[in-house]
C-alpha cells in the first residue's frame, strides 16, 4: 500500500473525479473529491457557493481541505481545476503527496463540458474562448506542480485509469 496521497490535477472537465474514484478502488485506498466534499459540507452546489459567497470564499474552503488532506494520507485526491492557482495549496499537498497531471487538449475539454453548466467560471457565452484563455494561464502552473504527466488527449477513461493504476503500482516498488 502506498503511503503518500496521489493528487490528480488538471483542467476542468478532464475527468479527474471519474478517474480518481476508479483508481482508488483499483489500489484499495480512500478517495477524496475536493469539489464534492465542499458541496456536501456546505449543502450547496459550486454554482451556489460562487453566487452567494463569491469565488474567494470557495478558494478558502479549497485551501482548508488541502491543509487537512496532507494529514490524512494515503488517499487518491481529485482536485478542482483551480487548485494550482494558490502556491500554498501546492505546498500543503506536496508535503505528503505525488502530483499526477492529466494533460488534455482544449478540444477534448470542450467536448466534455460543452453541455454542462455546473462550473461557474465557464458559464459564459463563448465557452471555447474561455477554456483557451484559462488554459493559457494555467498550463504553466499544472506543469510546474506535476511530478508525473499523463497526456490523456487521445485516450479514454478505462485506458487512463489502468495507466495511472500501473504508475502507482510501480511506485510502490521504489
Ligand atoms: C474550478 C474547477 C472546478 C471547481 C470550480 C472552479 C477551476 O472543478 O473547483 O468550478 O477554477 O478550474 P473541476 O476541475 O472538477 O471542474
Amino acid at each position: 500500500m502506498i503511503k503518500k496521497n496521489i493528487i490528480l490535477i488538471g483542467f476542468m472537465g478532464c475527468g479527474k473525479s471519474t478517474i480518481g474514484k476508479k483508481v482508488s478502488v483499483n489500489i484499495g485506498c480512500k478517495f477524496l473529491d475536493t469539489d464534492l466534499k465542499i458541496q456536501n459540507d456546505m449543502n450547496m452546489t459550486i454554482n451556489e457557493i460562487f453566487e452567494k459567497y463569491g469565488e474567494p470564499y470557495f478558494r478558502k474552503l479549497e485551501k482548508d481541505l488541502c491543509k487537512k488532506a496532507s494529514l490524512n494520507a494515503p488517499m487518491v485526491i481529485a482536485t478542482g481545476g483551480g487548485i494550482i492557482k494558490d502556491p500554498e495549496n501546492i505546498d500543503f499537498l506536496k508535503t505528503n503527496g505525488i502530483f499526477i497531471y492529466l494533460k488534455s487538449s482544449s478540444e477534448k475539454i470542450y467536448k466534455n463540458i460543452k453541455n454542462d453548466n455546473s462550473r461557474p467560471l465557464l458559464n459564459v457565452k463563448n465557452k471555447k474562448e474561455k477554456i483557451n484563455e484559462l488554459l493559457e494561464q494555467r498550463i504553466p502552473l499544472y506543469e510546474k506542480s506535476a511530478d508525473i504527466t499523463v497526456d490523456i488527449s487521445n485516450i479514454e477513461i478505462p485506458e487512463i485509469t489502468s495507466c495511472i493504476t500501473d504508475i502507482i503500482n510501480n511506485m510502490e516498488k521504489i
